[in-house]
C-alpha cells in the first residue's frame, strides 16, 4: 500500500491537536493515536527505520522534503521547533505506547531543553522512537551562522520598511559568534569561505563579522570590544538597503552621480544605527568609519583618524570584497589577496592591524587548494601557527581526482616550495573542488565532533 509522507504527517499533527483539545483518555485521542500507529506500522513495513526533521527550517520525512509541510502540520512544526527538536526516528518494531510517548513529550507546553528531553525518553521508555534535540551550546558553528544572516535579514527588512530595528536578535546572534570566535577561530575563517551569492550582502555582512571577530581576538581585546566589533562589522553596510540595487549591482563602472550615491552609505548605516535603542555609540562609530582609510584618503572626509576598532572592520571588509565572486569582479585567491593588501600597508590600512591580520590568515590563507606534489588535491584548512609555517590541511583528492571519504589531515610544508603548488580557479583541478560544500560539512561535522 502505498503512504504518503503527507498523509502521516497530517495525521501524527492530528494527534498533537487533540491532546491539547482533550484530555488523554478521551476517546478521539485514543482513536487518532490508533490511526497514527496503523499507519506510520504500514508505511514501516518495508522499512528499518525513518525520520521527520526540519533542516534549513524545510519539514523532511524519510529523505523526502515536503513542501507543503506549513500547510499540512503546523503544530507538529510548532513543537519541534519550540524545544528546539532537531529530528525524529522510529525504528520498526516501535510500539504504540511509544508513540504515545513520544506525543506526550512533544506537546508538552512549557519549554523543554536537550538533556530534560533525554531524561523524558529514558522515562517513557522509548527504544525505538528517539527525539534528538538541539543542545543550544552545542549547535554547530553553521547553524549559528544561518541564524546570524537571518537575524541581518529581519533588520535588514525593518530599515527597507521605514523601521528602526531592534537590536536584540542581532546582539543575541553576535554573542553567539563571539563565543563561537574564542573556542574555535579556525572554524570560523572556514565558514567565510561559504560565499553564497544569493545573498550576497547578508553574507558579506555575517563574514565581514567574523573576520573582525578573530582579528579583535588575536589582538586580546576585552568582550566587551569583542561584541561592539561584532556588531559593528555586521551591520557595517546597513546604510547599502538605502541605496538602490541597480547601483550596487551595476556590472560596469559607476558614472559620478552614482558614485556619490554609494558614498552615503557610512553615513547613512551610521544613522540607523545611532536610532537604535541602546546602541553603543562605539558601533555607530565602526559603521560611519569602515570607509575611511589609515592615510585619510576613502570616505566619509575627515582629518581625524579613524578608530582603531572601525581599522579591525575596515581591514575585514576589504578581505572580503577581495575574494568574493561579484557581477563586476572574479575573486581573488585568498593568498593573492593578502598579498595585495599588503601592497596597501601605512597607506589604506594602519600597518600594526594588518599585521594582526596577516599573522591571522597566514600567507597560505584558509580556502586555498594546494595540489601536493605526488598528485593529491588539498584545502588548507588552519593558518600556519606563528612562526611554524605549515598550516594544516585536509587532502581531498586523489591522485586520479576522486573524492577521499573522509579527508586525511596533513600538515603542508611550506619551507618546501617545490612540494606542492597553489590552484588557480583558471585550472581544471579547482572546478573539482566544490569549497562552498567542503566547508559546509566542516562546520557541520565540527559541530558533531564537539557534541
Ligand atoms: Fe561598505
Ligand atoms: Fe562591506
Amino acid at each position: 500500500m502505498n503512504i504518503k509522507p503527507e498523509l502521516i504527517l497530517q495525521t501524527i499533527n492530528g494527534a498533537l491537536r487533540n491532546r491539547l483539545l482533550y484530555p488523554v483518555g478521551h476517546p478521539s485521542v485514543a482513536a487518532i493515536e490508533k490511526k497514527t500507529f496503523n499507519i506510520l506500522s504500514l508505511y514501516m513495513e518495508r522499512r528499518k527505520k525513518i525520520y521527520f526533521a526540519i533542516m534549513h527550517d524545510t519539514m523532511i520525512f524519510d529523505e523526502v522534503p515536503i513542501l507543503n509541510a506549513a500547510s499540512i502540520c503546523s503544530d507538529l512544526i510548532n513543537r519541534l521547533e519550540e524545544h528546539s527538536i532537531e529530528a525524529v526516528t522510529f525504528e520498526k518494531g516501535f510500539t504504540e505506547a511509544e508513540l504515545g510517548g513520544m506525543i506526550d513529550i512533544l506537546q508538552t507546553e512549557k519549554k523543554l531543553d536537550a538533556s530534560t528531553i533525554e531524561k523524558l525518553v529514558k522515562a517513557k521508555r522509548l527504544r525505538k522512537i528517539n527525539i534528538n534535540a538541539i543542545d543550544k551550546a552545542e549547535r554547530c558553528s553553521l547553524e549559528i551562522y544561518d541564524n546570524a544572516i537571518k537575524a541581518l535579514k529581519n533588520v535588514m527588512g525593518d530599515v527597507r520598511l521605514g523601521k528602526i530595528p531592534k537590536i536584540d536578535e542581532i546582539e543575541e546572534v553576535v554573542t553567539e559568534l563571539v563565543d563561537t570566535v574564542l573556542t574555535d577561530p579556525n572554524a570560523i575563517i572556514g565558514l567565510t569561505m561559504i560565499k553564497d551569492y544569493d545573498d550576497d550582502l547578508y553574507t558579506h555582512c555575517v563574514n565581514v563579522g567574523l573576520i573582525s571577530m578573530s582579528m579583535a581576538q588575536a589582538m586580546n581585546l576585552d568582550e566587551e570590544d569583542l561584541k561592539r566589533v561584532g556588531l559593528g562589522a555586521v551591520l557595517h553596510d546597513i546604510g547599502k538597503v538605502a541605496v538602490a540595487e541597480s547601483i550596487i549591482k551595476k556590472p560596469g563602472g559607476l558614472d559620478s552621480g552614482e558614485w556619490e550615491k554609494l558614498k552615503a552609505h557610512p553615513v547613512m548605516g551610521s544613522d540607523i544605527v545611532q536610532r537604535m535603542a541602546e546602541i553603543d555609540p562605539g558601533v555607530v562609530n565602526i559603521v560611519y568609519e569602515h570607509h575611511m582609510k589609515f592615510d585619510h584618503s576613502g570616505y566619509p572626509k575627515t582629518e581625524d583618524r579613524s578608530n582603531p576598532l572601525s581599522q579591525i572592520v575596515t581591514i575585514a571588509d576589504a578581505y572580503d570584497a577581495i575574494t568574493t565572486l561579484r557581477v563586476y569582479q572574479r575573486p581573488h585567491l585568498p593568498v593573492e589577496a593578502v598579498k595585495i593588501m599588503m601592497s596597501y600597508a601605512g597607506k589604506h590600512f594602519d600597518p600594526e592591524v594588518l599585521g594582526v591580520f596577516v599573522k591571522l590568515i597566514g600567507h597560505f590563507p584558509i580556502g586555498t587548494v594546494v595540489e601536493l606534489v605526488n598528485g593529491e588535491v588539498g584545502v588548507i584548512t588552519a593558518a600556519s601557527k606563528p612562526g611554524a609555517e605549515s598550516p594544516a590541511i585536509k587532502v581531498i583528492l586523489n591522485t586520479a581526482g576522486e573524492s577521499i571519504y573522509p579527508p586525511r589531515d596533513e600538515t603542508l610544508d611550506t619551507s618546501n616550495q617545490s612540494s606542492f603548488r597553489v590552484v588557480t580557479p583558471e585550472d581544471p583541478l579547482y572546478k573539482k573542488v566544490n569549497l562552498n560544500r567542503f566547508f559546509e560539512d566542516q562546520a557541520r561535522k565540527d559541530g558533531k565532533d564537539k557534541s
